[in-house]
This record gives structure tokens, sequence and C-alpha cells, in this order.
């Protein structure tokens, strides 16, 4: 039996970050192997492939190959527990993805060798500098013909703003690629090209034996040596603080196909990872090792799986133990409750926990009553988690349902999958619900709702795009906007909650908004 300090210790909890097919998934999928938490990686999905990811689980993240949603898998590994938090992979739902490394202390972040930093890396990348988690960089795809890696270096530094430090080295790539070099061991991994094998071949390597040059080329054998004294003597030093300030990322070649060097970046990422952190509530440090029990919401799903028909909210543990059944105090509803239903989520899987602890992810049953960020804790020992911001949408549509029989279920749907944060809804002044304006971060999560409000809950809806960019709340109290001076492409709505806000088609507009009329007070954000 472990200490409940020995069970924290021992979890490992990190996000997984990529541009669209950099190999995140089937990175995942060799990590789980490591750990037997499932029995066969399966083929990794692919467009128009069958089979599919284990971490992929709706329709149209099968249709489109793209992972939308996150979801979170769990494993051992060693004597380590691992939670690893997939996110979406593309631009449009990087609000999912900063809401996640929210639940995060570390970041995985797959890059193809071949095409070095790619767009979505870059924004992805940029919301998780705005949590200053350590990153630790996977370059993969070094079967294929891969940019130079000085230059796959240099180029996370220099569009990623993050310095990197070298843990392994490639040795060729392609049909050339020859394994990698440890940089601390001084050994060669050997790529034999062989998928799945879990061993490579080490071999022990004195860079000054010769001999080497029979296993690897000559050329690769002389390139390796230069670039083997280069690197020690030009590389930025290793230095772990930094890694664990977020400003050092360590940095390892392999193949995750093929399985090279997947393991070897487990086991470096591990050793070089803390246990969960201390997170802030107000003023005051949360101790994960402390007994009390605390979380906060990251995350609301509904209709995750057809049979269940229900509305899950993702709760990172921050500190203590969760027993199933406990009561706790949801400090933002300021009710207590009780916890029956918590489920530890493996894609479609779902089993129920008996406990779980800081670090760990736990789904519980949301009635309704969840909203994101929020704090549960136990009721003697109160504290209130930091909440979690929202992203201000910068796409607009017009949605209202083809059959106005079908209005409950339009406004149940549209209702529920705003509370999950993908989307915001606002209305015209005094206008109802059969026609709203939807907001969102990105233009596919408008595919997402219309897939959504056909699959789970059958109604059909017609769409106009709009063409504003930029939102304001008007903070003034009890004004009627229509008072204000605006241009004429500036449109004034209401958000669920009564609030007026403003929305623009360019800076412009704003900056008209602000200068014609001295007393109205804009935010960025709803209070
Ligand atoms: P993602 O989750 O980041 O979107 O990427 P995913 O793992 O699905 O991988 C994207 C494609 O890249 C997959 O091909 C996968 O097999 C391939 N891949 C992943 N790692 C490696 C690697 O180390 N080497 C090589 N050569 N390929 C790799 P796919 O979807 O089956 O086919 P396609 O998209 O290439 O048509």
């Amino acid at each position: 039996m472990r200490t409940l300090r020995e069970e924290i210790e021992r979890r490992r909890t990190f996000a997984i970050i990529s541009h669209p097919d950099a190999g995140k998934t089937t990175l995942t999928e060799k990590f789980l192997l490591y750990g037997g938490a499932i029995q066969l990686a399966g083929t990794v999905k692919g467009k128009k492939n069958t089979k599919h990811a284990v971490s992929d689980w709706m329709e149209i993240e099968k249709q489109r190959g793209i992972s939308v949603t996150s979801s979170v898998l769990q494993f051992e590994y060693r004597d380590f527990c691992i939670n690893i938090l997939d996110t979406p992979g593309h631009q449009d739902f990087s609000e999912d993805t900063y809401r996640t490394l929210m639940a995060a202390d570390s970041a995985v972040m797959v890059i193809d060798g071949s095409k070095g930093v790619e767009e979505q890396t870059r924004k992805l990348f940029k919301v998780c500098g705005m949590r200053h988690i350590p990153v630790f960089t996977f370059i993969n795809k070094m079967d294929r013909e891969a940019k130079d890696p000085y230059e796959l270096m240099e180029e996370i530094e220099a569009e990623l703003g993050i310095k990197t430090c070298a843990i392994n080295w490639p040795i060729g790539s392609g049909k050339r690629f020859k394994g990698v070099y440890e940089r601390e061991t001084q050994k060669v991994l050997r790529f034999q090209g062989v998928n799945g094998t879990r061993e490579a071949e080490v071999i022990e390597a004195d860079l000054n034996d010769t001999s080497l040059a029979d296993v690897l080329e000559e050329e690769l054998y002389l390139k390796l040596k230069d670039d083997v004294e280069l690197l020690d003597g030009a590389s930025e030093p290793f230095d772990l603080e930094a890694v664990r300030r977020g400003e050092l990322s360590p940095v390892c070649f392999g193949s995750a196909l093929t399985n090279f060097g997947v393991e070897p970046f487990l086991n470096h990422f591990l050793d070089m990872t803390t246990s969960p952190l201390p997170r802030y509530s107000g003023d005051d440090l949360v101790d994960p090792f402390s007994e009390d029990f605390s979380g906060f919401v990251f995350k609301i799903q509904a209709n995750m799986n057809k049979a269940h028909r229900d509305r899950m909210a993702f709760v990172r543990i921050c500190s203590g133990k969760f027993e199933k059944g406990m009561e706790v105090f949801h400090v933002q509803g300021n009710k207590k409750m009780k916890l029956n239903q918590s489920k530890q989520l493996m894609a479609q899987d779902r089993e129920t926990v008996e406990e779980a602890y800081a670090g760990d992810i736990i789904g519980i049953f949301d009635p309704g009553v969840f909203s994101i960020g929020d704090t549960i804790c136990l009721a003697k020992h109160k504290v209130q988690f930091d909440g979690i911001p929202t992203f201000a949408p910068e796409h607009f549509l017009r949605v209202r349902q083809k059959d106005s029989m079908k209005r409950k279920q339009f406004v149940k749907g549209i209702m529920q999958i705003a509370q999950e944060g993908a989307i915001q809804i606002f209305q015209e002044p005094q206008g109802g619900m059969d026609e709203v304006i939807v907001g969102a971060v990105g233009v596919l999560q408008f595919d997402v709702l219309e897939y959504r409000l056909k699959n789970e809950y059958g109604v059909d809806i017609l769409t106009t795009p709009l063409s504003y960019q930029f939102i304001r709340w008007i903070d003034n109290e009890g004004v009627d906007p229509h008072q204000y001076n605006l241009s004429s492409d500036t449109k004034i709505v209401q958000d669920l909650k009564g609030r007026y806000l403003l929305l623009f088609s360019n800076a412009w507009g704003i900056n008209w908004a602000t200068q014609h009329n001295a007393d109205l007070q804009l935010s960025e954000f709803s209070r």
C-alpha cells in the first residue's frame, strides 16, 4: 500500500500538442503500449482508414481525421502513474487546448521533422507559453527525409521563442536514418526500421572508435563526430531548472510510427518532470500533498457516449485524494454534493473510479450545475482556484432551426453546447431563441455545432455567416445602447445574461465607437 504522498509523487500529468498529422496520436499510442494500457496500439487513424486511434471518439473527427476534442488517458509505466491529456490539433480549437493546458503540469510538443514548425504548432505553442509550463519536444518521422537537425532546433528557437537543448542527436534521416546518439550516456541507439520493435539495439559508441563507421556509414559517422563536437561546444547547456520554468525545451529525435526513440523519450521526460504542482487559490498556493481534496473543472462535455446521454465535467484534482461517493463543496454553486458517479475516461470506455489523487483527471456527472473553471473542495477547507479565461470569439454566424416544431430541442442543444464553452450565444435585443447569433474562436466550431445539433439533438439548422470580427461588452450599467453613435456596420446584441455587447467588423469600428461616445466603456471579456 502506498501512502498519499507516494501516490501523488508518482503522478505525471501532461498535455500533448502538435500540428495535425505531426504524429501526436501515433506517439500517444506508443506511450500507451509501453504502459500496457491497450493491448494493441491499432493502426493509427487515417483519413480513410476504418481503424481509429483510441483517443478519437467523435464521428466528425473520424470523418475529417482531425482531433476536435481533447480526451484523457491514464497508464502506468515504471512506477509512474501517467495522465496524458490529448488536445485538438487544429487551431480553431485552441481555446480547448488552452483549457487542457490549464489542467496539465507540462506539455509534449510533437514536430514533423520534414516540416519543422508549422502554423498551428506556432499558435498552440503561444497558448502554451501563456501558461509557462515545461515543454518537451519530440521531433518525429526521422525515418522520412527530414530537415537538417540544426535548422529544426533553430526554427523552434526563433519561431517559438524558447531555447532548446538536444538530448539525443539523429544520425541521418529517411532511407539513411541510422539511429540516434544519446548525448548523456554516449550511446548509439540503432534504427533498424522494424515496425513495433520494443527495444532498439544499443551500441556503446566511442566516437573515436572508427569501427562505428562500419555500422553507420563512413559519411554519417564523420558527420556525427563533428556534430557532437559542435553540440558539446556551442549548444545551450542543459539546465533542469530552466526546463521546469518552461524556458528551455529538451529535444529528442525519433520515429513514432516505427516505435523508435519513443521509450527513451518517455524516460527522459519522466526523469525531468515533477509530480503535480501546487495551484493558486487567491494569493495562497494549495499544496497538492495536502490531505484535503480539491480540484477544478476545466472541461464540460455532453453526450460523449450516445448510450449514456449525460454531461460530464472533467476535473483536475489539485490536492489530496478523491474517493467515490465523497461529499464535496461546489464553491461557485455554494452547495454540497456527493460525487457518486465519477468516471475515469479511456476514450470511449469509462471505468468507475474508486479513488484518484492530485494530478489525476476524473469525469464527474454534471446535472447542469458546473461551469468551466469551477472549484470543488472539502467544505471544511474551502479554496477557490483561479478561473479560466475565455477567448473572445472572432467568427459569427446567424443560426435558426429549419423545422419550427423542433424549437425545444434546438434551444436545449445550443444551450448545452454553449455551456461546454466551444461557442457563445448572442441574441438580437429583445429577440427570442428562435434565431440566435453564435460566436466562436474558430470556424470549424460551427461545423461541429451543426453536426452535433443534428446527431445529438435531431435538429437541422440554417446558417448565415456574418462578417463581424470583434466583440466588446458594454460595461456601462442600465443604458440603452441604441443611444450611442455607432458606425453603420456595428451591431448591438445581448448575451444570455441580458448584457449588451457590440459586434464590430473591424478595429476601425471600435475606435469610432469610443471616439464618438465619451462615456462608453467597452471590455473584451464579460464580467
Ligand atoms: P496527429 O495525431 O498529430 O494528427 O498525427 P497521427 O499520429 O495521426 O499521424 C499522422 C500520419 O503520420 C499518419 O499517417 C501516421 O502513420 C504518420 N506517422 C506518424 N508518425 C510517423 C513516423 O514516425 N514516421 C512516418 N513515416 N510516419 C509517421 P496516416 O494517417 O496513416 O496516413 P497519411 O495521413 O500519411 O495518409
